[in-house]
């Protein structure tokens, strides 16, 4: 039957999981490594990129790596804050000898989930022997669609309210035989993910280290459009509820301006399978119970027995009752994956580093063996040092400022990254109506109607209760909880316009003060009073390019004039604002131009 073919397709498209080991699809791997065992590397900016470099260089052999970090720790934008009962805590051994980390709970300020298609974080999670923990089930979800402001509804709920609201509109086709809303949503979502996962396909390959290969003019033709554009040209519309808040709520811009590119390249349709996994799963458990219960008798006789028991065996794996929960944390906060890869590993960090201003030179005028020279202070005390290979992970879009020569090529490409503001404050208030109060106690929430466009910057559109994920307590009166901000257009704020910074832990008042008074006036429109502001970040986020940088094919002349000027860049202004990209985009580069092979993201 036509439906069968259907979910064969489906699972044909899902089982292209992506791991590593072989080249890109279309790249040809360069000769000779741009550097010798015996150089000195310098690595400015010691984050997830440049901490994950640094060791993987040194499996294959290359230990001069040098870090230079600005602040006082590595980690970047994973950076985690502890409290306890009375304050800030560290978190220390229990009598088993494990990390106790009910009674000081971590707070994740920036990186917070591992998601399905995180493969290269949960093999270094393994390698480091680092714990997680699924994240616990349930989201308060404020948007139109609940009965008033106040109220939330599941993510079942809302997802279902989206899509029955397209299907009243005519927007949404569902097939006959669908004659529940159940049914309804279930079919037209599914129908959605099939089809968005073949267009994936076509319009991106099999996408083999998470950055898409180069595409050619007419595929760039196809994607010229924002990604809401993009879902409403193909005939997306059940997912798009769903995405608009998939892709908004991790701070990567609002589906209506952000270039369908990057749409694309977050929401992989292994992601996408997950994400529907995990809002449906215990209607879709019910189902699977259903299918095994009738599964000694007639099942699949009629056309909807036959959709449904394909529906779940594509979306639960043929066993019943047990969907994945495909998205996980780490207890012990997730600044412990790289400050412990940079103990075990021994690396080299130069912590308070200011790097003068032109104070790096590549000597490029000169004869290539002539060193590149960084001049630098630390602790007041002027410093400078020599190296043969520089690998740049701070934001792309100043490295004029630290670089002397850069080249008009590098300029030309920099100066086209583009980026958000994203602000995480670690308050603690009163229970919050329909979210933490005593009969919701929910972990997350998200106000849908807050990623919708521009004109929602600086609205507290995510929330999350730490105690609850990690110690499992629910306090009545007062939770430390920590709230989310998006800014799209920030540069009239004198305090964020420089993108040139990075949040420092321990700065105790906000670096922007009118962001914390947005916060403010938005909980209290949500009836949220006596509020305690503990910590405010407001991080410089997801540098990336515009439309017509990406039409001009900007992210790939950077990836191709990688080892040109003995400079790598990495990080995130090199790719996409997440540690899967910026890890993967390490294992992209050694694999291709130092032919390195990988296995669970240890070089073999
Ligand atoms: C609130 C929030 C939530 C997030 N949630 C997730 C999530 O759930 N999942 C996910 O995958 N990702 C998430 N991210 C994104 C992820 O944290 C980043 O993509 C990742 O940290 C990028 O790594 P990076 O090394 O490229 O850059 P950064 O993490 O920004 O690190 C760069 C480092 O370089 C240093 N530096 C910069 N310039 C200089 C200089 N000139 N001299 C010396 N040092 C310098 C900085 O101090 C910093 O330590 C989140 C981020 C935030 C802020
Ligand atoms: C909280 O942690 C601090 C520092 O680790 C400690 O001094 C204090 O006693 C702790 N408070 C409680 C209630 O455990
Ligand atoms: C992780 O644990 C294994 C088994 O106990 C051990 O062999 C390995 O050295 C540990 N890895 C690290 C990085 O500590
Ligand atoms: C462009 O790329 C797509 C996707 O890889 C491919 O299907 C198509 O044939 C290519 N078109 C041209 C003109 O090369
Ligand atoms: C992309 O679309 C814009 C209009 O939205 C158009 O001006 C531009 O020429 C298009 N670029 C390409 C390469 O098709
Ligand atoms: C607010 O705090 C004050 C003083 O701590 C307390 O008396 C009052 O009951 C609190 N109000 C709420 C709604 O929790």
């Amino acid at each position: 039957m036509a439906f069968r073919f259907l979910l064969l397709t489906i699972l044909a498209v899902q089982s292209a999981a992506v791991r590593f080991g072989v080249d890109l699809a279309n790249g040809k791997a360069h000769g000779q490594p741009p550097f010798k065992k015996s150089d000195r590397i310098a690595i400015v900016g010691a984050g997830p990129a440049g901490v994950h470099m640094a060791s993987r260089l040194k499996q294959m052999g290359y230990t001069k790596t040098v870090l230079f970090e600005r602040s006082d720790r590595v980690g970047g934008k994973s950076l985690t804050l502890y409290l306890n009962d009375t304050g800030e805590c560290i978190q220390q051994k229990d009598k088993t000898g494990q990390m106790d980390t009910k009674s000081c709970v971590a707070h994740d300020m920036g990186t917070c989930f591992l998601h399905n298609g995180y493969h290269s974080i949960v093999d270094l999670v393994n390698e480091y022997n680092l714990t997680t923990t699924v994240a616990p089930e349930g989201r308060a979800m404020f948007s139109h669609f609940a009965k008033d402001s106040f109220s939330s509804q599941s993510m079942q709920e809302f997802v279902t309210s989206s899509i029955m609201d397209g299907v009243k509109k005519g927007t949404i086709k569902v097939p006959w035989y669908a004659l529940t809303t159940k049914l309804k949503v279930l079919g037209a979502l599914i129908s959605a993910v099939k089809q968005y996962n073949i267009l994936h396909e076509s319009l991106l390959g099999k996408v083999e280290f998470s950055m898409p290969p180069r595409l050619n003019a007419s595929t760039l033709q196809k994607i010229n459009m924002t990604f809401a554009e993009f879902l409403e040209k193909n005939d997306l519309h059940a997912l798009s509820g769903f995405l608009m808040f998939a892709h908004a709520a991790q701070g990567y811009g609002y589906v209506t301006s952000i270039p369908a590119l990057y749409g694309l390249w977050w929401i992989s349709p292994e992601l996408l399978n997950g994400y529907v996994q995990m809002s449906f799963r215990q209607q879709l458990e019910k189902i699977a119970d259903y299918t095994t219960k009738n599964k000694a008798g007639r099942i699949c006789q009629s056309m909807r027995g036959c959709w449904v028991r394909g529906l779940v065996s594509w979306l639960v794996g043929g066993e019943a009752g047990a969907v994945k929960r495909t998205t996980t944390m780490l207890p012990e906060g997730y600044q412990k994956i790289w400050t412990t890869i940079a103990e075990k590993d021994g690396l080299d960090v130069r912590f308070g580093v200011d790097i003068l201003e032109q104070g790096i030179d590549r000597q490029l005028a000169s004869s290539s063996n002539t060193p590149i020279v960084i001049k630098y202070t630390q602790n007041g005390e002027q410093k400078t040092e020599e190296f043969q290979f520089l690998i740049y992970s701070g934001p792309h879009a100043h490295a004029k400022k630290y670089v002397k020569d850069l080249a008009d090529q590098e300029q030309s490409i920099f100066s086209k990254l583009k980026s958000f503001v994203l602000a995480t404050t670690l308050y603690a208030s009163p229970p919050v109506k329909d979210y933490t109060d005593e009969s919701h106690q929910l972990p997350i929430m998200y106000s849908a109607d807050k990623m919708a466009d521009s004109s929602q910057d600086g609205s507290w559109y995510a929330d999350r209760y730490d105690d609850d994920i990690f110690a499992g307590v629910w306090n009545p009166t007062m939770q430390p909880r920590v709230g989310y901000q998006f800014y799209e257009n920030y540069e009239s704020d004198d305090s964020l316009k420089d993108t040139d910074r990075t949040p420092l832990r321990n700065k105790r008042m906000s670096l922007a003060p009118a962001v914390l008074h947005r916060f403010k006036q938005e909980l209290a429109k949500q009836l949220v009073t006596n509020v305690t502001i503990i910590r405010q970040y407001p991080w410089p986020y997801f540098h990336h390019f515009e439309q017509e940088a990406i039409q001009e094919g900007m992210p790939w002349d950077l990836f191709e004039m990688q080892g040109e000027r003995k400079t790598w860049w990495i990080g995130a202004s090199a790719c996409f604002e997440s540690v899967h990209d910026v890890t993967n985009y390490n294992l992209m580069l050694l694999s291709k131009y130092m032919g390195a092979q990988f296995e669970a993201g240890r070089i073999v």
